[in-house]
């Protein structure tokens, strides 16, 4: 890899789409609903969007700073600027594999989804939504389609940085809004709809604030925006001199804050029309939409249509942490890229399948575990992601000097500098403070 030259994304708008890509998945579409259901609707979009602002874009652009100045992979990048932070880089890798033992799963499942609803079969059963959901998941199939999506995946990067991600996100990502939009607007003239608004838009303070919303909802952030993990740290070494860093994550956090709303504009009220209940959790959009397509002219064809937009979510995802793994592999241990593409497949293969077979029972911290899948989603977006955003505002706040942090904002005094003292201070104190913070709460310290 070190004699080959290196990749570097196109225009503005692709480090924007790339970016979004990365940003943009089932953390919008699927976790965010579900979470959101689970701790109030409005309470938690409120919170949620305070530690996006406050605490992911600084961590955000902390992650860009590291990642354009040295052009290197998570690990490589922090280990240029200072050796023993590279170990921010390594839970980075490990956050990566944790997402993965996961991810893959869900995004098959909307494969399925996708495919049951264009065969019909999802809609000619004769048992229940949810009936349904159990037998599918008992059975083989999530298997066949975790590993055709990994397979999809590998495509993508086995394609490389330009011709692979970077084509492939510059497609999918302008269909997803425009399904995402149709999709609302479609809902808005269910009969009901106007329950769901509420529950989503009016927030109910006491539980906005309490340690549990809190915690959850900075979690979310950090997934949401795939920050915390030297994700951003590994895109952004593909990022030109001309980048602008700010309006770059500006951007990606508004598509992504832009998603995850409207999101629950189409699923809140759909839920509370159909007279279903929001606090479902993970199976939400699984159980809860067919049932509301269902008595929508032409099921079939809006089940396919949001179902293709989970897919196409989850891919420009999960080429994002493929990469971070590949990158790593390709640079570190100088393999060949096509080395790496395939070692990353091939773990991920393993740590799925591990995923869906293994189930087991015990309680941690107040939590149940009854699967790798709860231990994977827990630790990466409740553990590795909020120390990972923690510690990276603290190596650009504190060790390095304040001059690296401005220089990359500004493209080295060519874009206006006025707000680097304000964002400089978010980075060095208020959003280390506020991760240290809800993350010591939220674990139970506090
Ligand atoms: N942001 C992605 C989502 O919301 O689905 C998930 C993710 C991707 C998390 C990449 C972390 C990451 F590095």
């Amino acid at each position: 890899m070190s004699n080959e030259k290196r990749a570097s994304f196109g225009g503005k708008l692709s480090a924007i789409l790339v970016a979004a890509g990365s940003a943009i998945g089932l953390g919008s579409i699927w976790r965010f609903p579900y979470l959101a259901g689970e701790h109030g609707g409005a309470a938690f979009l409120l919170v949620y969007l305070l530690c996006v602002l406050i605490i992911a874009i600084p961590v955000m652009l902390c992650e860009f700073a590291v990642g354009r100045r040295t052009h290197k992979n998570a690990v490589g990048g922090f280990r240029q600027l200072s050796k023993p932070w590279q170990i921010l880089g390594f839970n980075g890798i490990l956050c990566a594999l944790f997402i993965s033992g996961y991810y893959y799963v869900i995004a098959g499942w909307s494969l399925d989804y996708l495919v049951n609803s264009i065969n019909g079969s999802l809609y000619n059963s004769d048992i229940s939504f949810a009936q349904q959901y159990a037998q599918f998941t008992a059975s083989p199939w999530p298997i066949v389609y975790t590993l055709i999506f990994i397979l999809l995946t590998h495509f993508i990067i086995a394609r490389g940085v330009e011709k692979g991600i970077e084509k492939a996100s510059n497609i999918m990502m302008p269909i997803l809004f425009i399904i995402l939009i149709l999709m609302a607007i479609r809902v808005a003239f269910m009969p009901g709809a106007a329950d769901g608004y509420r529950f989503f838009l009016t927030p109910d303070f006491a539980q906005a604030f309490s340690a549990d919303t809190l915690f959850t909802a900075a979690g979310q952030a950090f997934f949401s925006l795939s920050v915390g993990m030297g994700c951003m740290v590994t895109y952004a070494s593909y990022f030109n001199e001309k980048t602008n860093l700010i309006g770059t994550s500006l951007s990606v956090s508004l598509l992504t804050l832009f998603v995850a709303t409207l999101a629950g504009l189409v699923i809140f009220p759909a839920v509370f029309s159909a007279g279903l209940e929001p606090t479902e959790g993970p199976s939400l959009i699984f159980i809860t939409l067919p049932e509301i397509f269902k008595d929508m002219p032409l099921a079939t064809v809006w089940s396919a249509i949001f179902f293709i937009l989970i897919g196409l979510a989850a891919l420009t995802s999960t080429i994002s942490f493929h990469e971070v793994i590949t990158a790593y592999l390709a640079e570190e241990h100088k393999m060949s890229r096509k080395a790496a593409t395939y070692t990353t497949t091939a773990i991920t293969i393993v740590l799925s399948l591990i995923t869906l077979l293994v189930t087991f029972d015990f309680n941690f911290l107040g939590k149940q575990f009854t699967s790798t899948f709860d231990i994977y989603d827990y630790g990466s977006a409740n553990i590795l992601l909020p120390l990972g955003g923690l510690f990276t505002c603290i190596f650009v706040g504190w060790v390095m000097k304040p001059q690296f942090f401005r220089e990359e904002i500004t493209n080295y005094g060519k874009l206006p500098g006025k707000i680097v003292p304000f964002l400089f201070i978010l980075v060095r104190y208020i959003a280390p403070i506020l991760i240290l913070y809800i993350f010591l709460k939220g674990i139970g310290i506090l």
